[in-house]
């Protein structure tokens, strides 16, 4: 990275895509303007806050923190908002906030060097195509590199903004993604982590019409077929998408780590329905028990909604149902949060917050007690880790193949290596080992 006299605050929300749209932020900044990074927003000379929209809290957040940040910036510092609240609400943030100087949306990253140099910036048009936009390099890991495979979600969910953030979805030619897994290996990345709203539609519209048609398992083919790629894992895959080709894959490739992103959303069918997502209660039943019988030690995360609107009890029940009989070994949990431009938030029947907040709690509580017993199943077996990060006390930490995360004594010499791991005592967030030599 070249050294500058600017300085450059970046905070991030949202999901990985927003990490990386970060990433390519600064690359572009580092490496065409002179810009480097700091981590003291009093001293920056252009604080970027990089937004997502997905449930309302973050949204009001953003007012909020544009306020602090004022207070504190240097005098002639500029503000920059950028990502998926920038897409949906474009100048009104100027209008709200008149500190801000530009507002840039989840599909325009790339013209943040003009952004920067113009005042009142705004540039929010989710049909921008920068699938094949070439950005710098930059990574804020040594050993594991994000990579978009896609932009933009074709999906249309009922409940979900990202669509109207993001555009339509456009996957990104496998020459650049290859191109990208080489010099990220090249630079002693070990772990390679595909990028997308929907990765296992990939190859369903690209820009350039004389590429060949291929899947994502095609596309996991490639990629695992780098010299010095050690691990592979991807995110989101849908679960309509997960035919048996799909799974096979991932369960005899080995370079593909053992971990899957469920994203359930309503164990009911009824629900599942009204959300749009395109299958059943039982359908999802049968791909992540099929799962689980194909890959021993299978890792299975999920997304689930609570109180979409009209959720019954019942329907409530069969979430709760899918919850004990997948037992997943990471479960992120939210309230339905009626989005702007959805359709969802014009359906009748929204649930009031009490039962919301009340569901929520049976469900998380239901699914605590499941990681409790499986995290003490974990004793006694051993897990290949990349360590990544020192810890105090003469600790490192990492993720095992199937993603739990590990930790253990020892030094730098195992940060970006690959090591077996003897778990000896598991807790609920981490389990603890030691090394095998
Ligand atoms: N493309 C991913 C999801 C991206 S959004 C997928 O399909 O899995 C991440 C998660 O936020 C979703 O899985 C969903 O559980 C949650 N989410 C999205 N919109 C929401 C809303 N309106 N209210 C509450 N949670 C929402
Ligand atoms: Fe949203 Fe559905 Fe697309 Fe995921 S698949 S980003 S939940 S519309
Ligand atoms: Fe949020 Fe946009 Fe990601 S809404 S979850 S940052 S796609």
């Amino acid at each position: 990275m070249q050294n500058g006299n600017k300085k450059l605050y970046i905070e991030t929300l949202g999901c990985a895509m927003n990490v990386r749209d970060s990433e390519h932020i600064i690359a572009e900044l580092t490496q065409k303007e002179n810009f480097e990074i700091t981590d003291e927003a009093d001293k920056a000379d252009l604080i970027l806050i990089n937004t997502c929209s997905v449930r309302e809290k973050p949204v009001h957040k953003l007012f909020s923190e544009i306020g602090a940040f004022n207070k504190i910036k240097k005098e002639d510092a500029k503000i920059g908002v950028c990502g998926c609240t920038a897409s949906h609400l474009g100048a009104e943030i100027l209008k709200k906030a008149p500190s801000v100087s530009f507002v840039l949306g989840a599909r325009n990253v790339s013209k943040i060097t003009k952004a920067i140099k113009e005042e009142k910036f705004v540039d929010v048009d989710i049909n921008y195509d920068e699938s094949e936009y070439a950005f710098g390099e930059f990574r804020s890991s040594k050993y594991k590199a994000y990579i978009n495979i896609s932009i933009g979600c074709d999906k249309k969910c009922t409940y979900c903004i990202v669509p109207h953030t993001r555009g339509e979805e456009i996957s990104i030619p496998p020459s650049i993604i290859i191109n990208e897994v080489k010099r990220a290996v090249s630079n002693g990345v070990k772990e390679i982590f595909l990028l997308g709203q929907n990765v296992n539609n990939y190859g369903a519209r690209f820009s350039d019409k004389t590429i060949k048609k291929m899947d994502f398992s095609d596309l996991l083919e490639m990629v695992s077929e780098v010299e010095g790629v050690e691990r592979i894992r991807f995110t989101s895959p849908h679960p309509l998408y997960m035919d048996d080709k799909f799974l096979k894959l991932f369960a005899t490739n080995p370079k593909i780590c053992k971990s899957m992103h469920m994203p359930l959303q309503s164990g009911s069918s009824e629900v599942l329905k009204r959300m749009k997502r395109g299958y059943t209660k039982e359908w999802f039943l049968d791909r992540a028990l099929k799962l689980r019988e194909m890959v021993k030690d299978v890792h299975i995360s999920t997304d689930v909604i609570v109180a979409f609107p009209g959720e019954s009890d019942k329907d409530f029940e069969d979430t709760l149902d899918v919850v004990k009989k997948v037992r997943f070994e990471q479960m992120f949990s939210f309230k339905y949060s009626p989005r702007p431009l959805t359709k969802a938030a014009e359906f009748k029947e929204q649930i009031p917050n009490d039962i919301a907040s009340k569901r929520l709690k049976t469900l998380q509580d239901l699914h605590t007690s499941i990681i409790d017993e499986i995290s003490l199943k974990q004793k006694g077996k051993t897990f290949s880790v990349l360590f990544e990060e020192l810890k105090s006390g003469g600790m490192i930490a990492g993720r095992s193949d199937n993603n739990f995360m590990i930790q253990a004594k020892g030094s730098e010499e195992y940060l970006g290596k690959i090591v077996d791991v003897f778990i000896t005592n598991p807790k609920r967030m981490v389990l603890y080992g030691e090394i095998v030599e």
